[in-house]
């Protein structure tokens, strides 16, 4: 029997609250969230998944909607939770993707329970343990918040999850990730707060993984950076990368868009179970009602401005390559088609992306 929809269920001695969204047949994939937020943080990766896969998201103990129980904070007790949550609903083997808590227990149960998942995506994350001056600030943090409140701790937080841009282009999203941090309990902040301290490294397991695994980071990622990724991404095997530009903690949310893309793409070249639920990722797989017509407006508009941004760093500092500027299709102002556009739109994008990219790489002193 399947618990399609928001549901709970008791798995080791707590309530887990979980989404179970998708077709019946279609692959598994399971996302986990960071610290502190909750399952609603990948809303706009469930949107695009749940055409062709069964997307299962779950608030970690005591966050979101989830009981804390009574043990002791731990990886290891939030990857029993996962193993149970999966054994509870039948799941034999499943995609896992996790961002930065999130992918320290991905990590964790890829390493223990190799036979469960068949690919990992690992976003904004790291493979090693708490530095000495790392778990010295989660010290004076649980401090902090029982003395001066969630609030100040949320506060205090935001400033270095998001990229400054994300301040400045899309405050919306701020606000709404310091909401959940604030509807985190003081029990669970600094419960947690103990457990990501006392976490073991995985980086001396990464070798043994054998499954496909993709690696997204924030450009400006300060928590877990760039370098980070690209540490992981040299130790494991077959590995892909993608360093997402305009975002730094929070890549999934601060630019949705190409962090979709990745993800799609990885997915679907997943071969799980080639069945008639697999139909393959493509922008224009999407019927056209109004709902989704304001989506391609949105998409349209990010692409747009990231375009423009890009097109002011060539012109500004990179006079050398104004000559690919030319090459912008002349169809997209005049094309009635928005599916059509936002592909046109898209691969201009990608191609100025990469063209850029790759003269800073070949000309690094510039
Ligand atoms: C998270 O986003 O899960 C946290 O930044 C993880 C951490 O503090 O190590």
């Amino acid at each position: 029997m399947r618990y399609k929809g928001n549901n709970r269920t008791s798995i080791n001695n707590h309530n887990i609250s979980f989404d179970d969204e998708g077709p019946d047949e279609a692959p598994v994939i399971i996302l986990i969230h960071g610290f502190p937020f909750n399952k609603s943080m990948w809303n706009k990766q469930v949107e695009v998944l749940i055409e062709n896969y069964r997307v299962i998201s779950y608030d970690v103990r005591g966050h979101g909607k989830s009981d804390p129980g009574t043990d002791d904070f731990s990886i290891g007790l939030f990857v029993d939770d996962l193993i149970g949550l999966m054994d509870f609903l039948n799941i034999q083997k499943a995609m896992l993707c996790g961002l930065s808590m999130g992918g320290y227990i991905a990590l964790n149960a890829v390493e223990n329970f190799p036979k469960r998942f068949n690919a990992v995506i690992l976003c904004d994350t790291t493979c090693t343990a708490d530095k000495p001056e790392t778990v010295e600030k989660r010290t004076m943090a649980i401090e902090n918040i029982e003395k001066y409140g969630v609030e100040q701790y949320a506060n205090e937080s935001i400033k270095n999850l998001f990229a400054l841009e994300t301040f400045i282009t899309s405050k919306e999203k701020t606000i709404v990730i310091k909401e959940m941090i604030m509807k985190t309990s003081v029990q669970t902040l600094s419960a947690t707060l103990l457990a990501l301290a006392a976490r073991k490294e995985t980086c001396s397991k990464l070798n043994k993984i054998k499954i496909p695994v993709l690696i997204l980071v924030g450009e400006e990622d300060k928590i877990t950076p760039p370098s980070a990724a690209t540490f992981m991404h040299k130790n494991i095997p077959g590995s892909k990368l993608h360093i997402i530009e305009h975002a730094a903690h929070l890549s999934n949310i601060e630019n949705t868009y190409e962090f979709n893309e990745h993800l799609m793409k990885f997915v679907s070249s997943i071969n799980i179970k080639p069945d008639k639920f697999m139909k393959r990722y493509q922008v224009d797989s999407f019927p056209l009602d109004s709902e989704r017509a304001s989506k391609y407006e949105q998409m349209e508009r990010d692409l747009n401005t990231k375009i423009l941004k890009t097109t002011l760093i060539i012109k500004n500092k990179y006079p050398e390559l104004i000559k690919y500027l030319e090459e912008m299709p002349d169809t997209i102002s005049t094309e009635k088609d928005p599916k059509i556009t936002l592909t046109v739109l898209s691969s201009y994008y990608e191609s100025l992306s990469s063209i850029l990219k790759k003269y800073k790489s070949d000309h690094p002193a510039s």
